[in-house]
């Protein structure tokens, strides 16, 4: 009966459904296995428990995609470490004495780089059974926005976990698979994708899938001292279990009517020239920003920061998309191009439109 009834619906929505339906299957299939996962708690905590050996009042903290709920099979695990203690070794001493502590006591392979702008300690592991394509790791230390970004963006997850998820995981894919997803070389990073689709859902569209959780009315009142962080507000309305009882979305598009329309969206209507995408606060100007191209000066190679503007939801001063180049945001629209042509076409199946766009 239920092929019967899908059989009758109009041709459009009869794609839609059947598009909506391959993009959670192939988004599952590429969810870390639970396996994957306790091996990298255990990680976590080993990896706890020996910088604990330095600094007794650390804590080792996950975020990114290991902690918002947009982790693929395999992707890498970054830790931040947070010291609870007044007296404390700057992050250059701690990266090198950590780096020296890790090579003689794991099997990680252990780049340490304590002059970084960040210093960070890189951790590798080989492949073994329990992980059969190894393991990345990065540990910084006190990253303490980069650990509200992340629960930010978990947050976001909760509200629709279906459409979201399924969104992020599959662009995700997408962009790693058409090589538009790496900032060293001038392209986008993974969390710069992550707010293009919040920014979309909770700006763009109409009626909106998403609330703005940083403009929502507080439970009770809110003093600076508990919502700024390093001179940042990075407050934002976390009890999604009371936003569940309390804001619903009167958007009822399928997965794949959004994803259609999100790469519409970012191919032809976004204005990249002089626009900023901002989750927090909508659609802003460059020029109200400070982050024009300035192409008379002649620096103008080396100032290639502000082709595609995304202010970070709590760092209002900092341009998430500022490693993207000419040349990156060039092939990025092209991409979105393409892929708003192969989706608009409306191919007979689904699933080879899929193929064809992740190929
Ligand atoms: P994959 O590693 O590709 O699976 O994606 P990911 O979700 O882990 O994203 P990514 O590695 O790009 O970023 C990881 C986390 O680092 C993000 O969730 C942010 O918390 C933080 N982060 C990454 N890039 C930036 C940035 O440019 N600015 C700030 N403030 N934080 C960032
Ligand atoms: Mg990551």
């Amino acid at each position: 009966p239920d092929v019967a009834a899908h059989r009758r619906l109009p041709s459009r929505h009869r794609f839609f459904a059947d598009l909506s339906q391959c993009l959670f299957d192939f988004v599952i299939e590429l969810l870390p296995t639970g396996e994957e996962m306790a091996v990298k708690e255990n990680v976590r905590k080993l990896l706890e428990r020996l910088i604990r050996t330095i600094e007794p009042d650390s804590r080792l903290l996950s975020f990114g995609s290991t902690a918002n709920g947009f982790s693929l099979r395999n992707s890498d695990m970054d830790l931040c470490c947070l010291i609870d203690s007044e007296e404390r070794l700057s992050a250059t001493d701690l990266v090198t004495m950590l780096g020296d502590l890790l090579e003689r006591e794991t099997k990680f392979h252990v780049k340490p780089l304590p002059h970084a702008r960040i210093p960070i300690v890189k951790l590798s592991l080989d492949p073994s059974p329990g992980l059969p394509l190894g393991i990345a790791c990065d540990i910084g230390f006190e990253n303490r926005l980069a650990l509200e970004n992340t629960r930010l963006l978990m947050c976001y997850a909760m509200i629709d976990p279906t459409r979201v998820r399924t969104m992020v995981l599959f662009l995700k894919v997408w962009s790693k698979r058409r090589k538009i997803n790496s900032p060293y070389k001038g392209t986008l990073s993974s969390y710069g994708y992550v707010l293009l689709v919040i920014y979309f859902l909770v700006h763009v569209k109409n009626p909106p899938v998403l609330p703005n959780l940083q403009q929502m009315p507080p439970l009770r009142p809110i003093t600076k001292e508990d919502t700024h962080l390093a001179g940042y507000n990075t407050w934002f309305f976390d009890d999604i279990e009371l936003l569940r009882t309390r804001w619903h979305s009167e958007n009822s598009e399928s997965v794949a009517e959004l994803l259609i329309d999100f790469y519409r969206y970012y191919a032809r209507d976004f204005s990249y020239n002089t626009g900023v995408a901002s989750i927090r606060a909508g659609l802003l100007k460059k020029s109200s920003k400070g982050w024009q191209n300035d192409l008379t000066s002649r620096y103008h190679d080396s100032r290639e920061r502000n082709r595609l503007c995304i202010e970070d939801p709590f760092e209002l001063d900092f341009n998430v998309g500022r490693c993207v180049t000419k040349d990156g945001i060039y092939t990025i629209r092209g991409e979105f191009m393409r892929a708003s042509r192969i989706l608009s076409n409306r191919p007979e199946r689904a699933v080879v439109a899929l193929a064809e766009l992740c190929l």
